[in-house]
């Protein structure tokens, strides 16, 4: 399929290295219809970067979320997006009506009461991380020592992975997100021993259910076993690099407006401020279907471009500006629609708890570098920092 459109805009489109704002975004939601840009598979693929147009592609049943089907856009470094035939359970890439049935399953585990009840567990994961890196003397990489241990510990805990385990978990996991110093068939081999892992697992909780997620959806007997590994391992890959880049880019966000420290409102201003999961919406259109006056025929891929839609002027004003005393609960830094975040009031009780706690155990907590030339990343999907040195 070959789209007739203007000339094409590269891809990635945000550079590496680039901090925020994303600068290119505000001319791309100047022009008119949508962006052509060609993805490093060859595939041409449409970007849309204003909110209105992010939002209608986020709600149009027209336009699928599954990556079987042609023309879906291959962003990813390694192997791509799974299909449900790959990993069964990996609902973010299943449409309606289907996708109901695991949302439904989920919603219980992730609703604002039960993330309440999980929270004095996170307060005590995030102690022992910041009790972790204050053992590493008066300085350290606060991106492996801190920001990407949490997710992994809180949502192992959440699952009811044994504690004697933890540590394997938790660096298999962390093997998947390091591309800086693993390869592709590291990584291949860390998705597989996690799947056999979570097999296993599972089969321990059938045999001996606990206080846990993987036994209460057991329990509700609506996932297969199979489903339930596919489901796990999205939980497990979907909250961790995301959580653990915006708690990086937080602090140092926050360090450069202290004013802030302490204040939960922070929390969604930096969500919406950061937009990590820039390119993590991905779509194909099933029909024609016409988006901010551009025609996208069937089979054309669709990229929501999320930091995009939270920067647009005509949402947001002084859009660029980290303002937390704004109004920004509808940025869609979550996604819009059935397949927004699943994870979101996990997010907000883990930054809320990380912030409080790291700034106040902490507080001499400085950046241990020219901010503006801190090693950013943006490698095709996530926005983050590879490495981000502090001091105390
Ligand atoms: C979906 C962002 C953390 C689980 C999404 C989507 C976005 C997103 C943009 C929509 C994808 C789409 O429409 O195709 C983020 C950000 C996070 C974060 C920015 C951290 C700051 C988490 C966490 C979990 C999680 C902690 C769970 C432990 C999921 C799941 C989906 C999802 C399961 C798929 C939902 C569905 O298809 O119904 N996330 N996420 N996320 N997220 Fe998150």
């Amino acid at each position: 399929m070959t789209l007739s459109e203007p000339e094409a805009t590269e891809f990635p489109v945000r550079l590496p290295g680039e901090s925020f704002p994303p600068l290119q975004y505000a001319d791309f939601r100047e022009q008119p219809g949508l962006i052509r840009s060609t993805l490093p598979t060859g595939s041409p693929v449409w970007l849309v970067s204003r909110y209105e147009d992010v939002r209608t592609v986020l709600t149009d049943r027209r336009i699928s979320s599954d990556p079987a089907r042609e023309g879906f856009p291959n962003v990813a470094r390694t192997g791509g997006v799974p299909t449900r035939d790959q990993i069964p359970g990996w609902f973010v890439g299943i449409d309606p009506p289907e996708h109901d049935r695991f949302r439904k399953a989920l919603i219980p585990e992730f609703s604002v009461r039960r993330i309440r009840q999980w929270r004095p567990l996170i307060q005590e994961t995030v102690d022992r991380c910041v009790d972790h890196l204050l053992s590493l003397g008066d300085s350290a990489d606060l991106v492996s020592e801190f920001a990407l241990p949490v997710p992994s510990l809180v949502i192992s805990t959440m699952l009811g992975v044994p504690f004697v385990d933890r540590e394997f978990f938790e660096s298999r996991t962390k093997t998947l997100v390091n591309l800086k110093t693993t390869t592709e068939d590291e990584r291949g081999v860390a998705v597989q021993e996690l799947l056999r892992y979570i097999g296993r697992l599972i089969k321990v909780k059938q045999r001996r259910a606990g206080d846990d997620l993987i036994s209460r959806l057991l329990e509700s007997a609506v996932l297969s076993p199979e489903e339930l590994t596919g489901v796990v391992m999205l939980l497990l890959i979907a909250g961790h690099e995301t959580t653990a880049n915006n708690i990086a880019l937080g602090v140092v966000t926050l360090l450069s407006n202290p004013q802030w420290i302490g204040d939960d409102r922070a929390v969604d201003e930096l969500l919406r401020y950061h937009s990590v999961a820039d390119l993590v919406a991905l779509r194909v259109a099933v029909e024609d279907v016409e988006i901010g006056g551009q025609v996208v025929r069937a089979g054309e891929g669709i990229i929501p471009l999320i930091a995009g839609a939270n920067h647009d002027l005509n949402s947001f004003d002084r859009p660029d500006e980290f303002d937390p005393g704004r109004a920004a609960r509808h940025h869609v830094a979550f996604g819009y629609g059935v397949h927004q975040c699943l994870g979101q009031n996990l997010v907000r009780a883990e930054m809320e708890i990380v912030y409080q706690t790291l700034f106040r155990r902490v507080p001499t907590l400085a950046v241990d570098a020219d901010v503006t030339a801190l090693p950013f990343k943006y490698d095709g999907t996530l926005f983050g920092l590879h490495e981000l040195p502090v001091r105390w």
